[in-house]
This record gives C-alpha cells, sequence and structure tokens, in this order.
C-alpha cells in the first residue's frame, strides 16, 4: 500500500485525522501574534450609523446592483478546498461523491453551507485563499482551512493566520490599484464584501473532555479571538459580518463514540446534553459579542447565525426529513449505531460507506453530508435564525459608507 509512487489510504486517514481532530491541542502555545493598529482607534472615529442592524434590509433598493464579495474565514465545515491546497493532501473519492463527481477538499460527500450561500446569491462557489491553479477571487476569497481554530497557534492556519493572509492579499491588491492595474477585488469591492466568520468548533472539541464547569470557562477566551478577528477586519474597512455559532456537537457519532461510564448525560434524542450545552454556552457568548460591537461599530452590520437549533432539529426530527438513523455516520467503520471508528475512519482502507441515495445527516461522523448542509442553508437563508433578522441577500446590495 505505501510502497509504490501513491499515498496509502490508511495514510491519507492519519493526516486527516491530524487536520481535523489535532487542532487545538496545541491552543496553549499561543505562538500568533497580530500587531494591526488597535481596531478601538477606528471605532472611535465613526462614520455615521446604519442605526440597529434592521436598517439593513431597508437600505436594500439601490439604483447600481453590487458584484457579491465574500471573505470567509473558518475550519473545516467551510473549507472548500484549502487544506487539500495547503498540505498538497490527495483527498480521493468518496469525498465529493455526490455533487461534484470528484473530490475537491471539501471533508463532505458534497457541497457546503457556504457554498449553498453562494448560489443563493449567484456567485461561484468561493476559491480557496491557497490554490495556486483554476482559482478566481473576482468574488472573494475563502481563507477557511480543515482543522483550524480561533485561538492562536492552536492550529497551523488559525483565525490570526487567516487574517494575516488576508490583510496581505488586501495590501497587495491596494499596491496594484496604486500603480494603475488590475485586480479581481477593486477598493469597492473591499468596502462592500461580506466577512463571514465559521470558527471555533475545533477550540471546543479539544476542551470537551474537561469537566464542564472548565470547559464553560474557556469560552471567553475563544470567542474573545473571534471578537479580536472582527475588530481587525473592522479596523481594516470590513463593514458588512456576517458569523456563524457553532451546531450540536453533543449529536455528532465522532462524540457519541467515545466511551463513557453509562448513558445518563443522554437526551431524549440520543445526544450528550454536555457538549450541547457547551454548544449552546458558546453560541450565547458569540451573541453577547456580536451584540456587544454592534454597539461600537454603529456603521457596521453585524448578523449572528445560530446554528444550533437548526442541526439539533435535523437529528430530533429527522423521521421528517426521510432519515432512518441520525447519529450514523454515512462514511466510518464499525456499523450501528454510530460508524465511527477514529481509527478507521472515513477514507481510510476499512472503510464502510452507505448507499449513494441513502439519507443521511453526518458524512463522517464529524462534518455533514451534502443532504444535510441544504438543509441547514435553505433555513440559514430565511434570516429567521439570524440576530438581527436579516437575510444575508440583502447585506449584499445594502450601502457600505463610504470612508474619507
Ligand atoms: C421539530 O419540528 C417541529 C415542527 O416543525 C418544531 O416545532 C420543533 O421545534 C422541532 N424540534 C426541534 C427540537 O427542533
Ligand atoms: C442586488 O440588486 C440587483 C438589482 O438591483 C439584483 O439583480 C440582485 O439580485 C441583488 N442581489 C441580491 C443578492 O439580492
Amino acid at each position: 500500500m505505501n510502497g509504490g509512487g501513491g499515498v496509502g489510504a490508511g495514510k491519507i486517514s492519519l493526516r486527516l485525522q491530524y487536520y481535523v481532530l489535532l487542532a487545538g491541542v496545541g491552543a496553549v502555545l499561543l505562538v500568533g501574534c497580530l500587531k494591526y493598529m488597535p481596531a478601538a482607534a477606528v471605532v472611535a472615529a465613526g462614520y455615521g450609523s446604519w442605526g440597529s442592524g434592521l436598517a439593513v434590509a431597508s437600505r436594500a433598493a439601490e439604483p447600481e446592483a453590487s458584484p457579491v464579495v465574500i471573505f470567509n474565514f473558518g475550519d473545516s465545515n467551510s473549507d472548500t478546498g484549502g487544506m487539500a491546497a495547503a498540505s498538497g493532501l490527495n483527498i480521493a473519492l468518496p469525498e465529493g461523491r455526490t455533487y461534484f463527481r470528484r473530490p475537491t477538499g471539501r471533508l463532505s460527500d458534497g457541497r457546503l453551507v457556504i457554498d449553498f450561500i453562494c448560489e443563493s446569491l449567484g456567485t461561484p462557489h468561493l476559491s480557496p485563499y491557497l490554490k495556486a491553479l483554476g482559482s478566481d477571487f473576482s468574488n472573494g476569497a475563502n481563507f477557511a482551512i480543515g482543522g483550524s481554530t480561533a485561538t492562536p497557534g492552536g492550529s497551523p492556519f488559525s483565525l490570526d493566520v487567516q487574517l494575516h493572509q488576508f490583510l496581505y492579499f488586501r495590501t497587495r491588491s491596494f499596491e496594484l490599484l496604486n500603480k494603475g492595474e488590475r485586480t479581481p477585488i477593486d477598493r469597492e469591492g473591499f468596502r462592500n464584501a461580506i466577512y463571514a466568520i465559521d470558527i471555533g468548533h475545533n477550540d471546543l472539541s479539544a476542551y470537551l473532555h474537561l469537566p464542564y464547569d472548565q470547559v464553560l470557562a474557556k469560552i471567553p477566551a475563544i470567542v474573545g479571538h473571534i471578537k479580536f478577528g472582527m475588530e481587525t477586519l473592522y479596523a481594516h474597512g470590513a463593514r458588512k459580518f456576517w458569523i456563524h455559532g457553532t451546531g450540536a456537537l453533543g449529536c455528532l457519532p465522532q462524540k457519541l463514540s467515545i466511551p463513557r461510564d453509562d448513558d445518563s448525560d443522554l437526551d431524549a434524542n440520543g445526544c450528550l446534553n454536555k457538549y450541547n450545552d457547551v454548544a449552546k454556552a458558546f453560541n450565547e457568548k458569540l451573541a453577547e459579542t456580536c451584540n456587544q460591537l454592534r454597539q461600537r461599530m454603529a456603521d457596521a452590520a453585524i448578523v449572528f447565525t445560530d446554528l444550533y437549533p437548526i442541526k439539533y432539529d435535523l437529528v430530533a426530527n429527522h423521521t421528517k426529513y426521510g432519515v432512518e438513523r441520525p447519529l450514523m455516520a454515512c462514511c466510518g467503520n464499525g456499523g450501528p449505531p454510530h460508524n465511527y471508528n477514529h481509527f478507521k475512519m472515513c477514507m481510510s482502507g476499512e472503510m464502510q460507506l452507505c448507499d449513494m441515495d441513502a439519507k443521511f445527516i453526518s458524512w463522517d461522523g464529524i462534518h455533514l453530508t451534502e443532504f444535510a448542509n441544504a438543509i441547514v442553508a435553505s433555513k440559514l437563508l430565511t434570516g429567521d435564525y439570524s440576530k438581527p433578522r436579516v437575510r444575508i441577500a440583502s447585506l449584499v446590495n445594502s450601502t457600505a459608507p463610504h470612508d474619507g
């Protein structure tokens, strides 16, 4: 298997585990250190106000349509091929089998929520920032990399590194524009862009083995890194923020297959209360932080979308969606109840794969299937799970105030 030119499946599996699971273990290293102008200084300058974020919708009637530009920061939940490009990891089928019919570097059988968001806005899927060939950055760039943490140094491409990459991209664009050259995104594009962040799951996962109170105590610092990221982006002209909370971690086959003393922590739907409570507490803190930033960044639109109720509903109401086994991975090892084995994951030589037309929520025990992502996206796009209740489409055409 490891003889010829190819990389053995077992080896791939191990490397995948590294990217997907290891993240966060070294979180305390705190290597990264951003050296930007403190956002507060810029915040203080002020640029007039949109009032509450709800004003965004009413400003949607613009004479001229803005091109859609999205900069996305995150982990494997929104990685459209960045980890594969950065590591040279040759992800093989069955990843991608449902929609793309080829592996794209997404850890799913098909499209991710970010892909459905792009489609709903009539714009192509985002190119990974690090993908050298075939990329088109005219509608933004995807800095998300599988395994990434919000905590600096917790992973090779933690949020601070992704922000550095964005600032590099922006500075380089402005350099070229100043020379009169064309760039994929112009000044207007940067100003009107949506800055999306979906991160923190790996930070939480690294601490979930700790007693509940101790995990809770980690949340402010994790959210603090996301907050700092938003302040940094704001200080560099970002005015439209689209922030995702985390999902129902306690319903993931991966978490459910961790050996436990007894089932006393399982809820009526078979999910782990503790992990789900951590997810809810994280989302609450992140929502609260968005509220605070909305006060301080009065000229920005900051939308927080809670993915927890959407993802929990998938499990709780699975029969409504035609799903038989909501707590079992399509691609994994071991069969029912979870088809998940940490040492024989999806992509390993011993994977057991569900039928193409079987309806599963979990693809590999950690990430959702295209089927589930489509449902999550359709609910998310209603704006009903967002604070304020704003659709992402209304952000695109809303006016970003001009600075200077
Ligand atoms: C299940 O679906 C019903 C009907 O749509 C809804 O009222 C309920 O909130 C859902 N349950 C969960 C746990 O989301
Ligand atoms: C933005 O406005 C243009 C026309 O004014 C419209 O065609 C386009 O669909 C709008 N974009 C979104 C995402 O709503």
